[in-house]
Formats: C-alpha cells, sequence, structure tokens
C-alpha cells in the first residue's frame, strides 16, 4: 500500500511540475514516506530523519508522509525539528496545495507551474521521494528554517486518493487501489486509527484505471486494500467478487491478484470467481493472526478457528489449486503455549505455501495496549523460531510436489551470476529457470517453464520450448 502511495505521490508531483531525481545529493526536498504497523519500522523513520539532518546545512528541505506522519503529527516537528512539513496517509490529496505553501512560506514570488506530464523514473527503494523543482532560476525551495506545515486534519475523509497521474515503476505489473482505510479495529492493529475509515472507490473509476493500464501495455492488475473484501461499490453495481470478474475480463490483462483478504468478510463467490475467470491467480493472502479461538477473540478479529479453516476447505475444493499464504503474530498478550501450539497445529493443517510471522508489537491507541499478561521479548522471539522453523519444513514438502509440473510464468528479470531467468508463476512462486537462447527474453513476457527443483522458498526449471 506504501509502495503505492508513494508511485501515485510522484506522479501527482510530477503533474505539478516537479521532477523526481534518483539521489539525495540532487533533491531539494526529500519527501520520506513511512510505516508505523510495528515498533520496529517506526523507530527506523527516526533513525532515518536523524541521518537526513546534516543534509539541512545543504539547503535541502524534509517532509514526512504516511503513516508516522498521520500518527505522530506535529510532534515529528519537536523530534526532528529540520523537517519542515508532515502529511499523513489521508491528506495527499492536498500535498500539492501545501507544497505551494511551504514554497511561499520559504519567501518566493508564485511562479507559473508547468503543466506538462512528466516522465517517470524508478523510485528508490527506501520509501523516500525526491523532487525537486523544475526552475530556471534554480531550485525553488530555498534554505529558511521554521517553515513547518501538516496536512493531518481529515483523517476522517470519506475521499479517496484518485489521481490520473500514478507513476507506477513497473510496465508490465500494476497496482490499483480499490479500498482505502480500515474499520475493523483488531485489538493490535493501528491501521483504522493511521488511515481513517472505509471508502471505496467506485467500479468503474477502477475499470477505468484498468482498462488503461491495459492500453499501456500492463498485463498484471494487483488489486489494493487493507480489506478488499469489505469492498462497497458506491455506486452499488458491483460485490467484490463481481468486481474480480469484470477486472479479470478486461482485455489485455492475463493476471489480477488482490490483498489483503480479512477471513470474515471473505465469501464462497471469491472462490467461484477465481474458478469462473482464468485471469483470477489461483493465489490467496488470507491473514489467520492466529490458531486459538480464544486468542482471535482477544484480538477482535471477528471469526474463529472453524470459520477459518472453513474458508479454507472452500479454497480447497476450488477446480485449480489455490495456493494460501498468511499472516501471523505471536506473543499477542495472553497468548499460552497451548494457544501457540493451536496455531502450530493450524500452519500444518492448511500447508501455507508462505507465512509472514511477526511478534506482536504494542502499538499507540489500540486496544490491545491495556491488555494484561504480556509475553516477554525473549519468549515472543523463542516462539517466531519455532514456528518459522516449522513453516520451513512445511515448504519444503509444498514446494517438492511440484518437481515435475509446468507452469506458466511472467517473466521478470534476470540474474546474471547464475545465469537464470527469473519468474513468478500465478501461485506467486518465483521461479529461477534456464533457457535455451540466454539474452532472447522480453522482461514482461509469460513462456512455460518446466520445474525441474525446489528450495523452501523458491522452484527451479527450464523453460518449454
Ligand atoms: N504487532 C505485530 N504485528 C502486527 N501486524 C499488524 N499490527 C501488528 C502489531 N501491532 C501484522 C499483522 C498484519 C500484518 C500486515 O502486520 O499480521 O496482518
Ligand atoms: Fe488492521 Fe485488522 Fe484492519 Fe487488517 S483488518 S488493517 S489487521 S484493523
Amino acid at each position: 500500500m506504501n509502495v503505492h502511495d508513494s508511485e501515485k505521490v510522484v506522479g501527482t508531483l510530477i503533474q505539478e511540475g516537479y521532477q523526481q531525481v534518483q539521489t539525495v545529493d540532487q533533491a531539494d526536498l526529500i519527501l520520506y514516506n513511512t510505516c508505523s504497523i510495528r515498533d520496529k519500522a517506526e523507530q527506523k523513520v527516526f533513525h532515518r530523519l536523524a541521518d537526513f539532518k546534516k543534509l539541512q546545512a545543504k539547503g535541502k528541505k524534509f517532509g514526512v508522509l504516511g503513516c508516522v506522519a498521520q500518527q505522530e503529527g506535529e510532534k515529528i516537528f519537536e523530534r526532528a525539528p529540520h523537517v519542515s512539513l508532515v502529511c499523513g496517509s489521508a491528506s495527499y490529496n492536498k500535498l500539492p496545495e501545501m507544497l505551494v505553501q511551504l514554497e511561499g512560506k520559504l519567501g518566493e514570488t508564485a511562479r507559473e507551474i508547468p503543466r506538462a506530464r512528466g516522465e517517470s523514473e524508478a523510485l528508490p527503494d527506501d520509501g523516500s521521494v525526491l523532487t525537486s523543482a523544475p526552475n530556471a532560476r534554480g531550485p525553488v525551495l530555498g534554505p529558511r528554517d521554521l517553515v513547518r506545515i501538516t496536512g493531518l486534519d481529515d483523517r476522517q475523509t470519506d475521499k479517496c486518493f484518485e489521481t490520473e497521474f500514478t507513476a507506477r515503476t513497473n510496465p508490465h505489473r500494476g497496482y490499483i487501489t480499490i479500498i482505502e482505510g480500515c474499520d475493523k479495529f483488531c485489538a493490535y492493529c493501528v491501521v483504522p486509527f493511521t488511515r481513517g475509515k472505509e471508502r471505496s472507490r467506485a467500479s468503474e473509476s477502477v475499470l477505468n484505471e484498468a482498462r488503461q493500464m491495459a492500453d499501456l501495455g500492463y498485463t498484471e492488475i494487483q488489486l489494493l486494500g487493507q480489506n478488499v473484501n469489505s469492498y462497497c461499490d458506491p455506486a452499488e453495481t458491483k460485490s467484490f467478487a463481481e468486481l474480480l470478474v469484470a477486472v479479470g475480463e478486461v482485455p489485455g490483462i492475463r493476471r489480477v491478484r488482490f490483498t489483503t483478504s480479512h477471513p470474515r468478510d471473505f465469501g464462497r463467490d471469491i472462490v467461484c470467481a477465481i474458478d469462473a475467470v482464468p485471469a483470477l491467480c489461483d493465489h490467496v493472502h488470507l491473514p489467520v493472526q492466529s490458531g486459538s479461538t480464544r486468542i482471535l477473540d482477544a484480538m477482535q478479529r471477528l471469526y474463529n478457528r472453524e470459520q477459518y479453516l472453513e474458508r479454507i476447505s472452500w479454497m480447497k475444493s476450488a477446480k485449480r489449486e489455490i495456493s494460501i499464504t498468511t499472516d501471523v503474530i505471536v506473543g499477542f498478550p495472553g497468548e499460552t503455549d497451548a494457544d501457540f501450539a493451536e496455531t502450530l497445529d493450524l500452519l500444518e493443517q492448511v500447508g501455507y505455501d508462505s507465512v509472514f510471522s511477526f511478534k506482536y508489537s504494542p502499538r499507540p491507541n489500540t486496544p490491545a495496549l491495556g491488555l494484561e499478561d504480556a509475553i516477554p521479548e525473549a519468549e515472543k522471539s523463542r516462539r517466531l523460531e519455532i514456528l518459522m522453523a516449522k513453516q520451513r519444513e512445511i515448504q519444503v514438502a509444498r514446494y517438492k510436489k511440484y518437481i515435475g509440473t509446468e507452469c506458466e510464468v511472467m517473466v521478470e528479470g534476470h540474474n546474471d551470476a547464475r545465469e537464470q531467468w527469473i519468474g513468478r508463476t500465478s501461485h506467486n512462486k518465483t521461479l529461477n529457470f534456464t533457457a535455451p537462447e540466454s539474452g532472447s527474453l522480453a522482461i514482461g513476457s509469460y513462456v512455460n517453464v518446466l520445474v525441474t527443483g525446489s528450495f523452501p522458498n523458491s522452484l527451479l526449471g527450464k523453460m518449454v520450448v
């Protein structure tokens, strides 16, 4: 979600006449997009901002975007006084206006904003967005201190961050947001506080974006939302499953993925849609968080172990084998050895292809902060290691089963050192493979590969000619 937010912010600013640059040295303004899902991510933000401080002497300006901006607000100015602008995840629409204001405060006279659409360039992969204004008079953002602008007052907004000017970084596979915010309030989660309430985009607007992307040559679309299954078309025309089908039927689109699903809202109609439309990828990410009904209750997840397993059984009875992945939190307050054992047992029962596992991290404002029976860090680490070792065993066995089968992959790149192509299957697995004529495959093309070997996280194969 954050990567895509950065793409939208970059596109919006390019449209306003700013220019994205590739290095910190070249930038007049450094916008840092942030995540506050766990404490570690948040701490990283403040360390990085401290690193940026020495650049202030060179006249560079700093802005903080995203969930840490939303959560910490003006406190960011106290902890990092060299920051001039704080813009939360629900306020991106205001960013161009805020920048004009910032430039005004910096004492510049009004400038003409060029309207020409700029070329997008690859984003730096550390979450920072670097822009400088293209202006014959030199950098618009000149050195001056004590310029502070926030855009945090509209967390309760009804609007989505819709922009025609998304600077997508990959020309073959791209994200489309279908729903923003979240109304679930899981006890551990900061997202409803940082991204505001749920608001869905009109299905027609989503479909228009999908058609435009197809016209530009995209073949894979990933529909995004904190909880895509609670998608509610404002025009009341399409359910989430119907939207999936419609996107899957856009001419030119060969693969559609969606993330993230919530078990409470995950309907059987989604499995029927995957069965009916070949373009819908046979992969579902369905976060379980815990295998213990007692802990799921404490987490306010709104489903129990049996209901979760029922959804798994729908997927297991699909016509195509659906690859299932999940998120797990270990060490939620009150989690006993017996609760944890239930999670391990659930991993075995489901047979996930991948698990993202996290130690519980207390977050500001969340209901779980008030819970007793905190689990010591060392015990959380111990459980995490056990869980990861168990999942590794499961994956070794699951990935082995693909040996001897043929899979279609989208070509994503080439590993020169290994002389292998890198591909991705519809199941969302990495499949590294050799091709008869090295160098002849186009990135973004689709080829068939025979699987000849497996590892815990990837497959090995050779191209079928
Ligand atoms: N502590 C640990 N993990 C968390 N997640 C969300 N909030 C927390 C937290 N406070 C995990 C959940 C979620 C994923 C995106 O991050 O597993 O599904
Ligand atoms: Fe957070 Fe729960 Fe919403 Fe997911 S569904 S974003 S875990 S509150």
